[in-house]
């Protein structure tokens, strides 16, 4: 369904039922309401997610629009340019447009508290996707993958970049000492957070005895953080560590990066400077996300790794969760503990991810149909 029709067919819907889940209690209060008698179609998904300068927004936006359609729900997909009064605004509207329910990817995890209140005074149930939605008692449910591990992957997979470990998790031959660079995420991200703290614990021991060592000093979460996960940011601070600490043939031997989109910023950074030849060899440099340009850079040996968190997978669990809200029911949760997001503890939903070195391409990306060989060759989805 065209956006437009979807909004109008969810204006349509507003009308004759009011605020649809006005009557029930909402998730929160024990389940059931409105929706629960309703038949699918007549129901309306409002679905709200970041940006899509990436493209696993732009993935996670279509495969969670495509699994609600097939249950049979209408759905409103907006997308808001990581922009957060753009977002407040979108689900301020999908609730007044009379959603039965909410899947909320947040920009700024804790600047949608107004929203989630009015949610909850609306009885819209509010699933938190990927990102969990802090300071707000109105969460119903969260659905992420287990974002320390993500974090453990990347260190792991920054020292079997170096050398230092196998790929089986064996020690490996490389000794060090090797000079590294932290990055972080956006830290309005919670998921920031988790993913610094899995990797730090992986590689501190390796700080402490001196395998690895950080030239810039930079080893606090606050200077390795980067607003809005944004690509030239990454760049900008990349060229800015070359010129600081690495003068007079110091070399970068790895850095940790927490997204695919960072990395691409750091690698510009350091083919600006010339690494990437046969005698100045890139670093090992990790990611997240699998995007396709970033696979294609793995494949040519540009960049060593990433993570892969299947999109398909997170909505899927985000599908099945509105639909048992939607039924009155509570979602069945495996992780009812990490998630505390300053309120209270968030029940949660935690996927598996994988780590992508260049031999995983085919096994993991290609023969599970995420991406065709050819989309890998040309670096782009088709
Ligand atoms: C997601 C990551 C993504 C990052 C930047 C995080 O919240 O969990 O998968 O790389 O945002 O978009």
């Amino acid at each position: 369904m065209s956006r437009s029709r979807t909004i109008a067919t969810a204006a349509a819907a507003a009308l004759v039922l009011g605020l649809s889940g006005c009557g029930g209690e909402g998730a929160g209060g024990g389940g059931g309401g409105a929706a629960a008698s309703e038949a699918p179609e007549d129901l309306v998904i409002g679905v709200a997610m970041p940006t899509q300068t990436s493209e696993r927004w732009i993935a996670d936006g279509a495969a969670v629009q495509a699994g609600l359609e097939e249950a049979g729900y209408q759905v409103d997909v907006q997308f808001a340019g990581d922009d957060i009064p753009t977002q407040q605004q979108q689900v301020d509207q999908m609730i007044t447009q009379g959603a039965d329910a909410l899947v909320i990817a947040a920009i700024d995890g804790t600047a949608l508290s107004g929203q989630l209140d009015a949610a909850a005074a609306a009885g819209i149930p509010v699933i938190s996707y990927d990102r969990l939605i802090r300071d707000s008692e109105n969460v119903d449910f969260y659905v992420t993958f287990d974002n320390y591990n993500v974090g453990v992957q990347q260190g792991t997979a920054l020292l079997t970049g170096l050398g230092v470990l196998n790929e089986d998790g064996s020690p490996g031959q490389a000794e060090g000492p090797f000079n590294v660079e932290l990055f972080a995420g956006s830290l309005d991200d919670n998921n920031a957070q988790f993913f610094w703290d899995g990797a730090i614990d992986t590689l501190q021991p390796y700080l402490d005895d001196g395998t690895l060592v950080v030239p810039s000093g930079q080893t606090g979460i606050e200077q390795a953080a980067t607003l809005r996960w944004d690509q030239g940011t990454a760049q900008r601070r990349m060229e800015d560590l070359l010129t600081s600490s690495y003068a007079g043939g110091t070399r970068v031997d790895g850095v940790l990066s927490p997204y695919d989109g960072i990395s691409r910023g750091i690698i510009t950074a350091l083919q600006n400077r010339g690494y990437g030849g046969a005698d100045n060899p890139m670093p090992a440099i990790t990611g997240q996300d699998a995007e396709i340009a970033s696979v294609k850079l793995i494949a040519d040996g540009v960049q060593d790794s990433t993570i892969f968190k299947d999109t398909r997978k997170l909505a899927d669990q985000a599908v099945v969760t509105t639909e048992a809200f939607l039924a009155g029911e509570e979602p069945e949760a495996n992780d009812t503990e990490t998630y505390d997001n300053g309120v209270k503890v968030v029940p949660s939903y935690l996927l598996d991810s994988d780590v992508v070195y260049a031999d995983d391409i085919q096994p993991l990306l290609v023969d599970s149909g995420y991406y065709t060989a050819e989309e890998v060759e040309a670096g782009q989805a088709s």
